[in-house]
């Protein structure tokens, strides 16, 4: 289990698009609901904040498939820290693009991802892409997550996914502070 001094080294490290509270909870669901987790699927990385955790949380022997436009230009950076790691694996690219998500896909082999964390673009099209392209590949009894349902766009995706599935379990986590929100599907 990861302690909060642990998680606060991660944390601060170096920037993340995320609300500290927010992902203390998702941290804590993960290892609760998901002990074996090995695999996971990321869409939007910007300077690796949530990667550094996936990447502590999975371990040597996992596989984490992280997805990124590179827009901002930290994907080279990154490239270079995680050079030799057998686990990190960097997409740069368009989430929407085919050639993308066949790349996110072709890794997996005959796995499934244990979780899916979709934070890329915060747009209705993308979010509904990013969840329907690859929420096929994750396991039952796995996560699907979106980073920032307090937003509108991100909003409508999570409230129509929510209500037309009846997945085993699912969660709104609230930073007390600045929040955005984080929802948590346990898939079936
Ligand atoms: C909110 S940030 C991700 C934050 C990161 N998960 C963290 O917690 O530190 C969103 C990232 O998605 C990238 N992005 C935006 N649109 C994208 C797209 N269509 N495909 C792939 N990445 C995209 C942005 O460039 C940005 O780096």
């Amino acid at each position: 289990m990861m302690n909060h001094d642990r998680f606060n080294e991660l944390f601060y490290q170096d920037d993340i698009a995320q609300q500290p509270f927010e992902l203390w909870m998702l941290v804590g669901i993960i290892e609760k609901m998901t002990p074996w987790l090995k695999t996971v699927i990321e869409i939007g990385v910007y300077k690796g904040g949530t990667l550094r955790f996936w990447r502590e949380i999975v371990g040597a022997s996992g596989l984490v498939i992280a997805v990124d436009d590179n827009a901002r230009g930290f994907m080279d950076g990154l490239k270079k820290q995680y050079k030799g790691d057998k686990v990190v694996m960097l997409i740069v690219g368009d989430s929407k693009d085919k050639k993308i998500i066949d790349a996110v896909h072709s890794p997996l082999e005959h796995r499934t991802a244990g979780m899916l964390f979709i934070d890329g673009r915060h747009v209705y099209e993308h979010i509904r892409s990013d969840y329907h392209r690859h929420m096929g590949y994750v396991r039952p009894g796995g996560l699907i997550v979106f980073h920032g349902i307090r937003n509108v766009e991100v909003r409508r995706v999570w409230d129509e996914i929510v209500e037309k599935h009846n997945y085993a379990g699912v969660y709104e986590l609230y930073d007390t502070h600045n929040s955005v929100g984080t929802g948590v599907i346990v898939t079936n």
